[in-house]
């Protein structure tokens, strides 16, 4: 259905927001062609919002910011009830805008009331599912174990990955962010890396989310790079290709500062993501980001 390989076309209309200023990176800060050659990833996790025709609109909109900044990957993550209409829509209109899943169910068929597999979401237009969101696993009760599964079944259906990882307050000031950071991430890295590197984790933490705190763009590179660390037990290719992104009230005002960083290749971004101008500005950054490279 969604075809991510298609050119963005002359249908594609100017976007209506302004670029963003965007100052160059300073002298400790490493454009974007230097992070190893990784794309920008740009991600709107639209959550519990714009299920319906609101979620094509908010797509198309999209679209058109993202038509004209290729340099940027970006994909956008709507509700169950829209993947399909969404994708339908990007089809159309030729965009590069690709769907992501927020959740999926390990389990490929079967009596699972309400679950929603991998397979089901390729065929809705899907090609991405982000795996392990905190409020997955704060509300829902997904355990690291569920996590791998649903790693394996996506790279088994098809879809490529953004695996969430994060801290909370109490584990951030009680000095264990590495270490609650290290066991979801050792929890399925080993799998992640049979996508190659198209397999993607999101930093996000968990007093970062919806709040309106943003992590410093110091404090978020060390984290970023401990993961790639991390990653690099697996597989050195691998840690060098896996794009790491951070999310966590990733707004226009603050974006600049955070996709500076050598080990932050993009972010996962909620509440803004609703907001095409200020998605857009986000995506404009990283595009401007990548060309000073
Ligand atoms: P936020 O959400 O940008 O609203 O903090 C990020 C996320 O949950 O992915």
């Amino acid at each position: 259905m969604s075809d991510t390989e298609n050119e963005a076309t002359d249908e594609a209309v100017a976007p209506e927001t302004e670029v963003a200023a965007v100052a160059p990176p300073a002298d400790d800060q490493v454009p974007a062609a230097a992070k190893g050659g990784r794309r920008f990833l740009i991600a709107g996790n639209w959550k519990l919002n714009a299920g319906g025709t609101d979620g094509c609109d908010l797509a198309l909109a999209v679209a058109r910011t993202a038509a004209d900044h290729e340099e940027t990957e970006v994909v956008v993550a709507p509700p169950f009830t829209a993947i399909a209409a969404v994708s339908n829509e990007l089809y159309n209109k030729k965009s590069d805008v690709a769907v992501a899943a927020q959740n999926l169910y390990f389990e490929e068929s079967g009596a699972f009331t309400g679950e929603v597999s991998a397979s089901m979401l390729r065929i809705a237009g899907a090609t991405w599912a982000i795996i392990g969101h905190s409020e997955r696993r704060q509300l829902f009760g997904e355990t690291d174990e569920a996590v791998l599964k649903k790693v394996i079944a996506a790279n088994a259906g098809g879809l490529k990955c953004i695996v969430c990882v994060g801290e909370t307050l109490d584990q951030r000031e009680a000095g264990q962010t590495i270490a609650v950071i290290e066991r979801q991430v050792e929890a399925f890295a080993s799998e992640l890396a049979k996508s190659g590197g198209d397999g993607v984790i999101a930093y996000e933490p968990v007093w970062a989310i919806g709040t309106g705190k943003v992590a410093s763009p110091e404090d978020a590179q060390e984290v970023h790079a401990a993961i790639r660390g991390m990653l690099a037990k697996v597989d050195a290719d691998f840690s060098q290709q896996t794009r790491i992104l951070y999310g966590g009230s990733v707004k226009a005002n603050n974006a600049e500062g955070l996709l500076s960083q050598r080990d932050i290749d993009g972010a996962l971004v909620g509440g803004a993501s609703l907001e095409a101008d200020n998605f857009g500005k986000i995506i404009q950054i990283a595009a401007k980001l990548a060309r000073q490279g």
